[in-house]
């Protein structure tokens, strides 16, 4: 099963993937987990450049992390289903949608086509909007912010309307949850959506 986690930074899907990973291993599956941008050595490079490197025009940030995207899918995420493992990213291409297409204003569309085309049409089977107030995202940051966690307020806003649009539109595949439950209180959800969705133990 190929499951991704989504929501403004500091909504918590990094502990949320960490807490499925362990449901699923405690089921006994092979998990394979990663975060975008990253996951592999042209990855992670790309990763320094989009997060901490100089301007950029929008156009070049949407390519840079579809480059990125590319490369895992094909080094780490299509090789790890093919083996039947489970694959969790921090992060994929509603990332981008979202943050690119909507944020810059590059076209929720343009977004999304660029980014089936880099990973040959692979979707998700189940993806996790971890909602959060945007106020709330700037204030859990704190401390030293990235490109893009340093853009305005109203430009997170606006990312967080389009996580709600894209999963109106996409119903089947994106719920939307409450990031701010008791992680625990989240998991359990998570994994029981899973297990509604088809998830079957290996036990
Ligand atoms: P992330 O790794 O979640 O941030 P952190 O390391 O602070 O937890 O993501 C890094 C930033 O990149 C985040 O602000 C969102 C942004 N981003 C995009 O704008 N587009 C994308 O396609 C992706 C994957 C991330």
């Amino acid at each position: 099963m190929f499951v991704t986690f989504e929501g403004l930074d500091g909504s918590g899907k990094t502990t949320q993937v960490e807490l499925l990973r362990a449901r699923l291993e405690a089921d006994g599956r092979e998990v394979v987990t990663a975060r975008e941008p990253g996951g592999t050595a042209l990855g992670e490079e790309l990763r320094k450049l989009v997060l901490h490197g100089g301007e950029m025009t929008p156009w070049a940030e949407a390519l840079l992390y579809a480059a990125a995207r590319a490369e895992l899918v094909a080094e780490v995420v299509v090789p790890a289903l093919a083996r039947d493992a489970d694959v969790i990213l921090d992060r994929y291409l509603d990332s981008s949608v979202v943050y690119q297409g909507v944020g810059r204003g590059l076209g929720l569309e343009e977004v999304l086509e660029l980014n089936l085309r880099a990973v040959g049409g692979l979707l998700p089977d189940r993806t996790f909007v971890l909602a959060l107030d945007p106020a709330r995202s700037v204030a859990r940051v704190g401390g030293r912010p990235d490109r893009i966690e340093r853009a305005a307020e109203s430009f997170h806003a606006s990312v967080a309307a389009a996580y709600e649009r894209l999963a109106e539109l996409q119903p089947e595949r994106i719920l939307v949850l409450d990031g701010s439950l008791l992680p625990e209180v989240l998991a359990a959800r998570i994994h029981e959506e899973l297990i509604g969705h088809g998830l079957r133990r290996r036990l």
